[in-house]
């Protein structure tokens, strides 16, 4: 008698479980400093539950840190390891309670970094992490419809998704040539102001995406969203290709050591390339490459090691 009872039970629990799952799922990602929740990224999310009743939506469970003493001095790339590592078991974890939902990724800065990442491989030498694979299921691959990045460090011109002014790299550059298995997806927003998507210097166009970008960002969702609802499309170039793995070691770096340690955000600890390649006074022009990744990323420091950060860099 349970013999025949237990398939009944069964399927009436996933007729339940069924029943509790949205149409659609928003994960968003904060971006570095900012206390937990979505950030920045918080208008898009809440503005993409509107678009689709009954949508719900969770914050990427990750320590957004940069290596601040008031984030436990975690590490800009250990916060970003930990952080691909959380998108992939929240979103894989996800899909599989609710196979038919329709899924979207919204980041911001590091978060941009993260679901960049995540979703489309490839590794990210920046940070250390070496493995290319993409770290979210095949399954849940399938039913992502849509990523909008704002402000992703991961930023280089050229990519088919790039939406903005910016034509140069962020501090955390993808390698020349990298190509994302899901580009059809995506939408990453970057200004040639920004100084860590792009290598301008006003920190207030970075934190302006939502604002500037929010409406396009939203369209853009809704169509790709409503595409796959409706039957259409996978989920993009359906290939499960990884990027390629270039090292990113900046033209003129020699492999020292010296003062990259003394600075724990923005890719520092996890810069790999010289720092002074002269002994020659001014040493501060010895390597523009590496002053200019330190400088442009120092904004990123709490207020006096931000003013301090030019002294270290002629001293070191
Ligand atoms: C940023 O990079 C672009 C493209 O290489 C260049 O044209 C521009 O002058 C650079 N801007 C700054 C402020 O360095």
């Amino acid at each position: 008698m349970t013999i025949r009872v237990a398939p009944l039970i069964l399927l009436l629990g996933a007729g339940f479980a069924a029943a509790q799952c949205p149409n659609v799922h928003v994960f968003g990602a904060r971006e570095t400093t900012v206390p937990p929740g979505y950030g920045t990224a918080g208008t898009v999310v809440t503005s993409i539950q509107n678009a689709f009743p009954g949508a719900t939506a969770e914050a990427i469970n990750y320590p957004a840190c940069g290596g601040q003493a008031s984030c436990g001095d975690v590490s800009y790339a250990n916060s970003v390891i930990q952080g691909v590592a959380a998108v992939a078991n929240q979103v894989n974890s996800f899909n599989s309670q609710c196979p038919n939902t329709v899924l979207v990724l919204v980041g911001y800065s590091q978060g941009g970094q993260i679901f960049d990442d995540a979703y489309c491989g490839g590794g990210d030498t920046n940070e250390g992490l070496s493995s290319t694979a993409i770290p979210i299921s095949a399954a849940a691959q399938k039913k992502i419809a849509a990523a909008i990045f704002m402000g992703d460090p991961r930023h280089i011109p050229g990519l088919s998704y790039n939406v903005g002014t910016c034509q140069a790299s962020g501090f955390a550059p993808r390698p020349a040539g990298f190509q994302c298995p899901y580009a059809a997806n995506i939408q990453s927003y970057c200004d040639a102001a920004d100084p860590y998507c792009c290598n301008g210097s006003d920190a207030n166009t970075h934190q302006g995406y939502a604002v500037e970008y929010g409406a396009v960002a939203l369209t853009f969702v809704k169509n790709k969203v409503n595409a796959m609802l409706s039957g259409g499309g996978g989920g993009g170039g359906g290939t499960t290709t990884t990027g390629t793995t270039t090292t990113t070691t900046p033209p003129g770096s020699t492999g020292g050591t010296g003062v990259a340690q003394h600075w724990g955000q923005c890719g520092g600890i996890g810069w790999t390339g010289g720092t002074h390649s002269s002994s020659v006074p001014p040493r501060i022009f010895a390597d523009l490459v590496y002053v200019s990744h330190r400088l442009r990323c120092a904004i990123h420091l709490p207020g006096r090691q931000r003013l301090r950060e030019p002294f270290l860099l002629l001293n070191s």
